[in-house]
């Protein structure tokens, strides 16, 4: 059964209104958790009726923002989850730096999806280019980062962050990498140049991967804290799409609550424990 039928009809108006105003389509998600983050919003405006807030939405094209805000979660922070990280930096991306899209060419393509503010694909940046900082042969990388939110790709480009989002941010990445202005923390234009951002709504049957990808297949794929926040039927599509898109020797990024539902169990290897990281061996 679809699932968006067991929604109220005011919620089925207001996700119609969603995919007719802002192109995104709602059906993949957890209908529940959807479903939940909408009632949250009304009851915050205090309204007493539903149908009353979804008038008010028709004529305020603000709240449609203000409520994807609180549909699409964007928070992110530099090296989440150090330890997948640091495993990052000691052991995958050296041993791909003997390996390579092309092979032995010493670069590599690694695609950030749900790339959010653009922490996580600077941090692979930066984790690269410190290569020879480690005593270790320079790699180059072309690194995408793709998002639904244009607000939040926006922020990515401009990659200037408040400390908060710096928690994990080593000293030595800190000097070598930011500069600060105010209060901020702004990415060096030669980290910025490593990282192309661009929209893509990762469930679009059209575009299995970034439009602008020259790349027929990555060796890292990050897509972290985004599966979440879908059905797990939308779930294996995406872990899916992801398998076609890595090369044989890449590995797939999760966040730490995700995981590949079992598939692909003879495809692809965990490397590091309970971590989130597999490696796809053939
Ligand atoms: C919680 S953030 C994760 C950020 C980062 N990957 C991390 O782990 O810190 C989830 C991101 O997924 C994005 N997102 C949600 N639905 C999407 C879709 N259909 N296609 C692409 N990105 C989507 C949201 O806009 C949000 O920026």
């Amino acid at each position: 059964m679809d699932q968006s039928l067991k929604h109220k009809k005011s919620t089925r108006s207001i996700l119609e209104l969603l995919k007719k105003e802002r192109g995104i389509d709602f059906s993949g998600y957890r209908q529940a958790s959807l479903e939940k983050r909408i009632n949250g919003r009304i009851k915050d405006l205090g309204f007493g009726n539903d149908n009353d807030y979804v008038d008010y939405l028709h004529y305020n094209p603000l709240e449609t923002d203000l409520l994807l805000d609180s549909i699409i979660v964007n928070v992110s922070c530099f090296f989440r989850d150090p330890v997948v990280f640091d495993h990052m930096a000691s052991e995958i991306l050296p041993g791909l730096g003997l390996r390579g899209s092309d092979a032995g060419s010493g670069h590599i393509s690694i695609w950030s999806c749900g790339c959010a503010t653009g922490e996580e694909a600077y941090s692979m940046a930066i984790l690269l280019k410190d290569l020879p900082q480690r005593g270790l042969p320079p790699l180059a990388g072309t690194i995408f980062a793709t998002d639904i939110d244009p607000e939040a790709l926006r922020t990515a480009e401009h990659g200037c962050y408040l400390s908060n989002r710096l928690k994990y941010v080593q000293l030595g990445h800190l000097e070598r990498y930011f500069s600060s202005s105010g209060d901020m923390y702004c990415i060096k234009p030669e980290i910025r140049q490593m990282v192309s951002f661009s929209i893509h709504d990762v469930l679009s049957s059209e575009r299995r991967i970034p439009t602008d990808c020259v790349f027929r297949h990555f060796d890292i794929i990050l897509c972290r804290n985004l599966l979440i926040y879908m059905s797990p039927e939308t779930q294996i599509s995406m872990l899916k799409n992801f398998e076609k898109s890595l090369s044989v020797g890449g590995y797939l990024v999760l966040g730490e609550t995700e995981s590949l539902h079992g598939l692909f169990q003879v495809k692809f290897e965990q490397v590091l424990g309970s971590y989130r990281i597999y490696r796809k061996i053939y």
